[in-house]
């Protein structure tokens, strides 16, 4: 497995450049299942999601090509509706795969996926929602069988914004006719894009006050599509800047898909200055101030910069609580930022972190992607040198991640294992 080797102390500068959207490309290659035509999505992050999202499509029957972070799909032969556990268990996101099948081929049998590190991650959001379109859900074997005579339009609020469900009913209602009405969905840039490339594919998807209004169509066509630059990735790197002090610029961003982190930031006492793809920010006060966060659905803060929210936190000259609203066990990092001298207190879902510290270096270990994030940056601003471990959590979810800090002045390598 390889590791990152991060030498301590060292202040960044330059720029650094955001790939495309993770979160966003998975649900945008999934939604070529709805066409026989040809798909090109550009600006897709080169991840190792990314390769397991190919590797599905390629088995249910696609061609795909991916180069200069470009993909371009094809149908290829007829397609099947079944995913086995092997390909399942690689990628979580790949239940996306339910709502496309369940619209075109009234059939699915799914691995059910299981957790990950930061909790259960159950999927009876996106079930309820395919029984009120009128499909019979069964589940045997660790499989869910999801399968159709007809699918009916339908009412559906969402008993909670959950983004993949929110994302796996637009794209199955896309193609149910009649209307049907989503309340309480997610609304996150990632679901918009998804909407952007669905009504550009042929869907019609409108929003009405609070609920999406989806005018279920025959067919779907091809798309060309441009991907979202990756707010997550962003938001890291901002983070980064404010933990080391540094000033730096981060560009091929989309600034306003990040407001509630920049206005924390500028609290916390830093300038932040955006341009139209662009942010620049560089230290205001001498101390960090202390931000209590709770994470919650978007435009609130994002659960997946809680863990990095933490480094800089345990920086601030004062106390405060970061809670973890979204997820039922997102801080397995915190063990590990406490062995680099953090000084966090957990009670239930919310950690008291006593500012002040002065990371020291050491061996530690990624547990899921952020929290792997979130050791990289605490190694970035510790004295001494980190060895972060099992770095195939975070090239899950950052391109490059190495050489992009490195571009910055960051004394970061990776070790091959
Ligand atoms: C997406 O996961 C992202 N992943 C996550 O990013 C992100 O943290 C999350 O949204 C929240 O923003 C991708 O887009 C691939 P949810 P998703 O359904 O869709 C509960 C990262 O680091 N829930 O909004 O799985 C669920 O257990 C990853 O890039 C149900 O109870 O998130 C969780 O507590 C991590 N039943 C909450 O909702 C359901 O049917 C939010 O989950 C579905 C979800």
């Amino acid at each position: 497995m390889d590791k990152f080797t991060i030498q301590g102390n060292t202040k960044l500068t330059g720029q650094i450049k955001v790939s495309g959207s993770k979160n966003s490309a998975l649900p945008i290659i999934i939604s070529s299942l709805l066409t026989d035509e040809k798909c090109v999505i550009k600006n897709v992050p080169n991840l190792h999601d990314i390769s397991s999202t190919i590797d599905i499509l390629q088995y249910l029957g696609k061609k795909v090509e991916f180069k200069n972070n470009t993909i371009t799909i094809t149908k290829n032969g007829c397609c099947k509706t079944d995913i086995p556990y092997e390909l399942v268990k690689k990628m979580r996101a790949s239940f996306l795969s339910a709502g496309p099948l369940l619209a075109r081929y009234k059939h699915a049998t799914i691995s059910l996926p299981g957790g990950c590190a930061i909790g259960i991650r159950p999927v009876d959001i996106h079930l309820k929602g395919f029984s009120k379109l009128g499909a019979k859900i069964k589940q045997k074997g660790g499989d869910i069988l999801i399968s159709a005579k007809k699918l009916k339009p339908a009412k559906i609020i969402l008993g909670f914004p959950s983004v993949g469900a929110s994302q796996n009913l637009l794209m199955c209602a896309s193609l149910v006719e009649g209307k049907t009405i989503l309340e309480n969905i997610a609304r996150e840039p990632e679901v918009d894009d998804l909407i952007n490339c669905l009504n550009g594919m042929g869907a019609k998807i409108s929003y009405q006050a609070n609920k999406v209004i989806v005018e279920g169509v025959k067919k779907l066509s091809g798309i060309n599509h441009t991907v979202i630059a990756d707010r997550i990735e962003t938001g890291t790197y901002l983070i980064a800047a404010a933990c080391t002090k540094s000033t730096i610029e981060v560009i091929n961003c989309e600034p306003e898909n990040d407001e509630i982190l920049i206005e924390y930031l500028q609290e916390a006492g830093f300038n932040v200055k955006c341009g139209k793809n662009s942010i620049k920010i560089s230290p205001r006060t001498k101390n960090v101030k202390p931000v209590h966060i709770k994470t919650a659905p978007y435009p609130g803060f994002a659960t997946d910069l809680q863990p990095l929210w933490m480094v800089l936190m345990s920086q601030a000259k004062g106390t405060c609580e970061v809670s973890e609203d979204i997820f039922e066990n997102r801080f397995m990092h915190v063990a590990e930022l406490v062995r680099m001298g953090a000084n966090i207190h957990m009670e239930g879902k919310t950690a008291s972190i006593m500012g002040g510290t002065s990371f020291t270096g050491a061996n530690v270990m990624s547990s899921d992607l952020r929290g792997g994030a979130c050791l990289v940056l605490a190694g970035l601003c510790a004295s001494g040198e980190t060895v972060v471990d099992r770095v195939y959590h975070i090239d899950r979810g950052y391109e490059q991640l190495e050489k992009k800090l490195a571009g910055l002045g960051a004394k970061i390598k990776r070790k091959k294992a």
